[in-house]
C-alpha cells in the first residue's frame, strides 16, 4: 500500500512550501516533494526564489552596495578607507550561507508543521479512486504515494534565446549570473527587465563595464512612465549603458568571450564583444517531468498549467499555483496563491487580490509600485489626480545621503481613492507596504495625508506625495 496523504504538493518553492505549511495548519496530512539539490546533492527546498532568485540576488545586491559605498560615498561621511579590496570568493560564500539558512529554515518549518518532505522528482503516475498516485524518484528508493488532492507548484526556468543556449560559463541565466567566480571586464545583458537591472547593477558595482540591450523602445514598460524615466536617468548616470529598441542577431561564443550582433534603434548593424553575457528575457513555466499527460492535466498555449481565477485546473482536486500558472512571476504572488488554495481545499474562502500585488526592483535606488500607472489611467479614460514628492526634500533621505527619486500618488479625481502608488528611491521596497495596506482598505489619498508619520523618516515622503494630490505638500 502506498503512503496516503490528504494533500500532496509537487514543488517546494514559495508557492509549494507555503501551501504545504498552510494545509498542515488546517489539519490535513501533507507531503511536499521537491527535487532541488545543493552542491553536495542534499535537499535544498525553497525553489528558484531561495536558491537562484530572490534571496541570493538580494544578498549580492547588499554586498555589492556596501562595496560601492565604501569606495565612493564613505569619504563624504568622513570615513576614509585605505586599500579597499574585493574578496569575491567571500562575497559568494556569504551569499551561499544565506541561501543555506533559508533552505534549513524551510526543512525546520516542515518538521514543525508535520509536513512529510520527499527529496526527489514527483510525477503523475495515475488517477485512482482515492485521488492521484505520484511517483517519486530521488534520494530515497523510488516510491509511489497517493494524494486525495494535488497542488502543482513546479515554478519556472529562464527563457533561452534561440541559438544561444545557456552554458552558465559564457552565456548565463540567473543561475550563472549569481555565481561568477571573477568579475567580468565587459558584461553584456540582454533584456532590461527585473533580472537584467538587478544583476547588471551587482556586477557594475563590483567593477564590470555593463551594457544592457533591450528590445523594447521604452525603458521598463510596465512601470509608471515618470518613474521609469527617472530610473533610466539615474541608472545611466551610475554607469549602466542601456540601449533600447535593439534587435538581437547572432550570438557566438569564441575564444575571447561572447560576440553579439545586433541592430540598434536607428537600424545600424553593430557587433559587440563581451567576456560574459547574461540573458534575462523572461521565464517559462516548468512542467518538465511532471507527466501531466498521463492524467490529462491541461496546459495553456504558452505551456502554463491552465487554471481558473481560483487556481483550479481542469482535473478535480488538482490545483496549481505560482510561476507555473498565469499572472506575475513573483514569490509573494506564489505564496498568496498557495495559502488561498490550502484554504479553499479546507472549504474556506481563500482570496488573492491581483490589484494590490506590489512589485519591487531592488536596484539602487529601488523601484516599487502597486496599482495602476498614469499611462494605464489615461488609456482607460479614468479621471485622476497625481501628487509627487521628491526625496531631495526629505530630511531623512538627506541624512542618509540618498536623495534620488520620488514618491508618486494617483488618486481618483472624484472620490480621491488611491488608484496607484509609484516610487523610485531609497528603501522603496519597504515604503510600498503602506500603499498596499492603504489600497487594500480602499483608502483615499487624504487618509494617508492625515496620518501621523514619524519624523525624520522616508515614509514622510509618502505622506507628502499624498498631500501633493491635493496640492498641499508642506515641505516642497
Ligand atoms: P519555484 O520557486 O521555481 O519553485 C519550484 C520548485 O519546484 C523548485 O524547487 C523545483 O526544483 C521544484 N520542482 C519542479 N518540478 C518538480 C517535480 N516534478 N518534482 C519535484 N520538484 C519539482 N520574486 C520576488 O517576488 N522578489 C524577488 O526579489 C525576486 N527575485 C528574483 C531574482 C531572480 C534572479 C529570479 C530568477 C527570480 C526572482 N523572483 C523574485 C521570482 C521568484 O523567484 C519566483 O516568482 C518564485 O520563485 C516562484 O515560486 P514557485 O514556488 O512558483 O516556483
Ligand atoms: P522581465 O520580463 O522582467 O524582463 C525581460 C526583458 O527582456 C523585457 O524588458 C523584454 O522586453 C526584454 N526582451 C525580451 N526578449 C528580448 C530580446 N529578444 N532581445 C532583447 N530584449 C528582450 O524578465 P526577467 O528579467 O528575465 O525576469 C523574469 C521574472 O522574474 C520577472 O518578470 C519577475 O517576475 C521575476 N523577478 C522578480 C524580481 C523582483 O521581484 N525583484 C527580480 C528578478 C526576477
Amino acid at each position: 500500500m502506498s503512503k496516503q496523504f490528504d494533500v500532496i504538493v509537487i514543488g517546494g518553492g514559495p508557492g509549494g512550501y507555503i501551501a504545504a505549511i498552510r494545509a498542515a495548519q488546517l489539519g490535513f496530512s501533507v507531503a511536499c516533494i521537491d527535487e532541488w539539490k545543493n552542491e553536495k546533492g542534499g535537499a535544498a527546498p525553497g525553489g528558484t526564489c531561495t536558491n537562484v532568485g530572490c534571496i541570493p540576488s538580494k544578498a549580492l545586491l547588499q554586498s555589492s552596495e556596501h562595496f560601492e559605498h565604501a569606495g565612493h560615498s564613505f569619504a563624504e561621511h568622513g570615513i576614509n578607507v585605505q586599500g579597499l579590496k574585493l574578496d569575491l570568493a567571500q562575497m559568494l560564500k556569504r551569499k551561499d550561507t544565506v541561501v543555506k539558512q533559508n533552505n534549513d529554515g524551510i526543512l525546520y518549518l516542515f518538521k514543525k508543521n508535520k509536513v512529510t518532505f520527499f527529496h526527489g522528482r514527483g510525477s503523475f503516475f495515475a488517477a485512482v479512486e482515492s485521488g492521484y498516485q505520484i511517483n517519486i524518484i530521488g534520494s530515497d528508493a523510488e516510491q509511489i504515494v497517493t494524494g486525495k488532492r494535488i497542488i502543482v507548484a513546479t515554478g519556472s526556468n529562464a527563457r533561452a534565446l534561440p541559438g544561444a543556449e545557456f552554458d552558465e560559463e559564457f552565456i548565463l541565466s540567473n543561475i550563472g549570473a549569481l555565481a561568477l567566480k571573477s568579475v567580468p571586464k565587459k558584461l553584456g545583458v540582454i533584456g532590461a527587465g527585473v533580472i537584467g537591472l538587478e544583476m547588471g547593477s551587482v556586477w557594475r558595482r563590483l567593477g564590470s563595464d555593463v551594457t544592457v540591450l533591450e528590445a523594447l523602445p521604452s525603458f521598463l514598460g510596465a512601470v509608471d512612465d515618470q518613474i521609469a524615466k527617472e530610473a533610466h536617468k539615474l541608472m545611466s548616470k551610475q554607469g549602466l549603458s542601456i540601449s533600447l529598441g535593439v534587435k538581437i542577431g547572432t550570438i557566438a561564443v569564441n575564444k575571447n568571450g561572447v560576440a553579439v550582433n545586433y541592430t540598434d534603434a536607428s537600424g545600424v548593424d553593430k557587433k559587440i564583444e563581451f567576456d560574459r553575457l547574461i540573458i534575462s528575457i523572461g521565464r517559462v513555466p516548468n512542467t518538465t517531468g511532471l507527466n501531466a499527460e498521463v492524467v490529462g492535466l491541461n496546459l495553456d498555449e504558452r505551456g502554463f498549467v491552465a487554471v481558473d481565477e481560483e487556481c483550479r485546473t481542469n482535473l478535480p482536486n488538482v490545483w496549481a499555483v505560482g510561476d507555473v500558472v498565469r499572472g506575475p512571476m513573483l514569490a509573494h504572488k506564489a505564496e498568496e496563491e498557495g495559502v488561498a488554495v490550502a484554504e479553499r481545499i479546507a472549504g474556506q474562502h481563500g482570496h488573492v487580490n491581483f490589484n494590490t500585488i506590489p512589485w519591487v526592483i531592488y536596484t539602487s535606488p529601488e523601484i516599487a509600485w502597486v496599482g495602476r500607472t498614469e499611462q494605464h489611467l489615461k488609456a482607460d479614460g479614468v479621471a485622476y489626480k497625481a501628487g509627487t514628492f521628491p526625496f531631495m526634500a526629505n530630511g531623512r533621505a538627506r541624512a542618509l545621503g540618498d536623495t534620488s527619486g520620488m514618491v508618486k500618488f494617483l488618486a481618483d479625481a472624484k472620490t480621491d481613492e488611491i488608484l496607484g502608488v509609484h516610487m523610485v528611491g531609497p528603501m522603496a521596497s519597504e515604503l510600498i507596504s503602506e500603499a498596499v495596506v492603504a489600497m487594500e482598505f480602499k483608502a483615499s489619498a487624504e487618509d494617508i495625508a492625515r496620518i501621523c508619520h514619524a519624523h525624520p523618516s522616508l515614509s514622510e515622503a509618502t505622506k507628502e506625495a499624498a498631500l501633493a494630490v491635493d496640492k498641499r505638500a508642506l515641505n516642497f
